[in-house]
C-alpha cells in the first residue's frame, strides 16, 4: 500500500519494494525478496490481502517469506485489515503473528465488518518487547474503556446480523 510506504519513509527509514512482474506471471519472486534484505534491514512489511490487487501469498510462498525474515532476525509488520474478505476465502492465510514470533499483525473492522467510523483495530503479536512498545501508544482509562465497549457492541451487532 503506498502509504504505508510514506509512512515508513516519513520516519527517516530507507524502504525497498518487492515488486511482481507481469513477465513473471506475477509470482511471488523470493529470491528477489532475499536480495532486498541488507544488513541494516529490520522489518518487512506485508500487506496480505492486498490493497488494491486483493492478492494472497500461496501458504507455501508465505512460509517462505516468514523462514527468511527469521533467519535474517526481522520484524514481520503484516497488514491483515483485509482478512475476511479474500476472493477465495480457502487460500486465506494465517496471520503472521501465529506463523513467527516476531512478527505483528494488524486488525481492523473498518473493512471486513464495514465499520471505519468506529476508529476501532488491534495489533497482536508475542513479542513482548514489540507489544509493550505498542502499548504506550493507547489511551489509558476512560477512553480505552469506551473503545473496549464499542467493541462488544460492534462484535454483538454482527453475531446478531449474521
Ligand atoms: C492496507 C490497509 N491497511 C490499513 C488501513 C487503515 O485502515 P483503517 O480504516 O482501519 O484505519 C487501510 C485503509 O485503507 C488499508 O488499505
Amino acid at each position: 500500500m503506498k502509504s504505508a510506504l510514506e509512512v515508513a519513509r516519513s520516519t527517516g527509514a530507507e524502504v525497498s519494494q518487492w515488486r511482481r512482474r507481469y513477465e513473471d506471471g506475477w509470482a511471488h519472486d523470493l529470491d528477489a525478496l532475499a536480495d532486498l534484505i541488507r544488513p541494516a534491514t529490520r522489518l518487512l512489511y506485508l500487506n496480505q490481502p492486498h490493497n488494491p490487487t486483493g492478492t494472497l501469498m500461496a501458504r507455501p510462498v508465505f512460509e517462505h517469506v516468514i523462514e527468511l525474515a527469521r533467519a535474517h532476525g526481522l520484524v514481520v509488520f503484516s497488514d491483515e485489515v483485509y482478512r475476511e474478505l479474500e476472493h477465495d476465502p480457502a487460500g486465506r492465510l494465517p496471520p503472521a503473528c501465529d506463523l513467527y514470533e516476531r512478527a505483528v499483525s494488524l486488525g481492523s473492522i473498518s473493512k471486513s465488518y464495514g465499520l471505519p467510523g468506529l476508529r476501532i483495530g488491534w495489533i497482536a503479536t508475542r513479542d513482548s518487547v514489540l507489544r509493550d512498545a505498542v502499548s504506550t501508544l493507547s489511551t489509558d482509562g476512560a477512553e480505552s474503556r469506551m473503545r473496549a465497549a464499542r467493541v462488544v457492541c460492534a462484535r454483538s451487532l454482527l453475531v446478531s446480523r449474521a
